[in-house]
């Protein structure tokens, strides 16, 4: 039996699947982000082991039999959060997660600096770990100098799950410390943001062992000592799950954030287009992904705004597809990352009219996140991405009308997965299971059997290019406003 653990901005979801890879349990637990000013994201580390004690607690309570059984844990989770910590472990401050755009001053500064996106392939943007640190550096200074050590969120989960100090390569690539091409911490970037090599975990490959875990815990839920694998971000860790490893495989995930990924055999580092690109979640592949940063946020805070709930709002629009409302709704509430890298820039809904009414605005919100994602697709599409298809994932992919939007707009097939669950959480179980019997990776990451595919409507195609192409035209007139 293995153990998938997905700690997510808005929940924790664990998993145990079984040795022919069959889901026999799923748990989760929510978690709430603060918001102390507006452009800020934040998250108290002790909320995410208490989410995930609550999850233990569940599958204890419920299948204590197979968690009794599991030999592999592997974890998945939010990238990019700066959990800094003192000389005994604990956490300084909250957590300032993947989506606080408060440090564009220091990103923009470290960006300056070739160094960076000569190793790291990427742009430095305000959302990765480094510019936090930076900014801790200016407006915390006594916190920074008694950082020691700093992780990521789910590695502050192995430190409780193992006691050990270990990050992986997927998602410590979105840190802007790490070497991606050369898998290996840069002491150049880390000694630019006045840190050391002693401040990073431990690396390992997602599919190696991280640890053991603690006999405490084990005993506590009447568990075994399992081996913990080193896992991966929750976007390496989805593909992971959806068995998108081979070079141009890609998909589409619709959660908090919106994400387009797509699986490359060598590093592929394009950091112009702002597409990140990073290692994947098994030795010696990389992949590269364009991200939005409020993809189902902008339908849930929309949803909030009405007084409704977001997936009654979708639901009521019924499965087909219509022409654009023509109204045209930019989804930046916090910023935008892939293309725009621009930390300022916030949402609009242009062209409201007398007849505006609550359908049509929701409408308008799912085609503005899915310009939003076409843009995206362009931008892969320079970095030399090509994808033929997309597997889709995340909440939002339940929406078959948003999943033919999508597909019209980006004129690709989308796969829709079988009932069941292949995102973060089910990666991460894969990879505790190859970590746990040293299995072959390819012969575990296989796509899960496809239900049914989502094709472009020939006849909607031009409209919701043509709108596209007005969306484009908006951003350039709303950078020069003042914000
Ligand atoms: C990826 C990114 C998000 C987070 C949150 O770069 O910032 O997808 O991982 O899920």
């Amino acid at each position: 039996m293995y153990l998938g653990l997905d700690l997510g901005t808005s929940g924790l979801k664990a998993i145990l699947i079984d040795d022919a890879q069959s889901v026999v349990a799923t748990a989760s637990s929510p978690l709430a982000v603060s918001r102390p000013h507006p452009g800020w994201s934040e998250q108290n580390p002790q909320s995410w082991v208490e989410a995930a004690e609550a999850a233990f607690a569940d599958l204890q309570q419920n299948h204590s039999r197979h968690l009794a059984a599991v030999t592999g844990i592997g974890l998945s989770g939010q990238m990019h959060g700066a959990t800094a910590l003192d000389a005994t472990d604990k956490p300084l401050r909250s957590c300032i997660l993947w989506n606080d755009t408060r440090a564009a001053e220091e990103a923009a500064e470290m960006d300056a600096n070739p160094a960076f996106r000569k190793l790291t392939g990427n742009i430095v943007f305000p959302g990765f770990t480094a510019p936090k640190l930076a900014w801790m550096r200016g407006h915390e200074s006594e916190l920074f100098k008694a950082t020691r050590r700093v992780l990521l969120p789910k590695d502050y989960l192995r430190l409780w799950l193992t006691g050990e100090t270990v990050s992986e390569m997927s998602d410590a690539s979105g840190t802007s410390w790490l070497d991606v091409g050369g898998r290996t911490w840069s002491g150049e970037l880390l000694a630019a943001t006045h840190l050391t090599e002693s401040h990073m975990p431990r690396l390992v490959e997602g599919t190696e062992a991280s640890g053991t875990l603690r006999p405490a815990l084990a005993s506590r839920f009447g568990m075994k000592e399992a081996v913990v694998a080193g896992g991966g971000g929750d976007n390496a860790a989805s593909a992971i799950g959806m068995g998108t490893i081979s070079p141009n495989a890609g998909f589409i995930s619709l959660g908090t954030s919106g994400v387009l990924f797509v699986s490359n055999a060598a590093f592929s580092p394009d950091p112009e287009s702002a597409v990140h690109a990073f290692c994947h979640a098994i030795p010696g592949q990389w992949h590269q992904m364009g991200v939005i940063l409020s993809a189902t946020d902008t339908l849930n805070w929309f949803a909030n705004i009405v007084g409704s709930d977001a997936g009654a709002l979708v639901g009521a629009l019924g499965s087909d597809l219509s022409a654009p409302t023509g109204i045209t709704c930019l989804p930046y509430l916090s910023g935008e990352r892939t293309p725009h890298n621009d930390a300022n820039i916030r949402g609009s809904f242009i062209g409201l009219g007398h007849e505006t009414d609550k359908a049509t605005l929701t409408r308008s919100v799912l085609e503005g996140i899915s310009y939003a994602m076409a843009d995206n697709l362009m931008a892969l599409t320079s970095a030399g991405a090509a994808p033929k298809r997309l597997m889709a994932v995340g909440g939002g992919s339940r929406s078959d009308l948003w999943l033919k939007m999508l597909a019209t707009l980006l004129d690709l097939p989308i796969d829709i997965p079988e009932e069941g669950d292949f995102g973060g959480a089910f990666g991460a179980a894969r990879l505790g299971m190859i970590a746990a019997t040293g299995a072959n990776p390819s012969a575990i990451c296989t796509p899960p059997p496809v239900a049914r595919s989502v094709t472009p409507d020939a006849a909607l195609k031009e409209a919701y290019q043509a709108q596209h192409q007005r969306y484009r035209a908006l951003y350039p007139a709303l950078k020069g406003l003042p914000q």
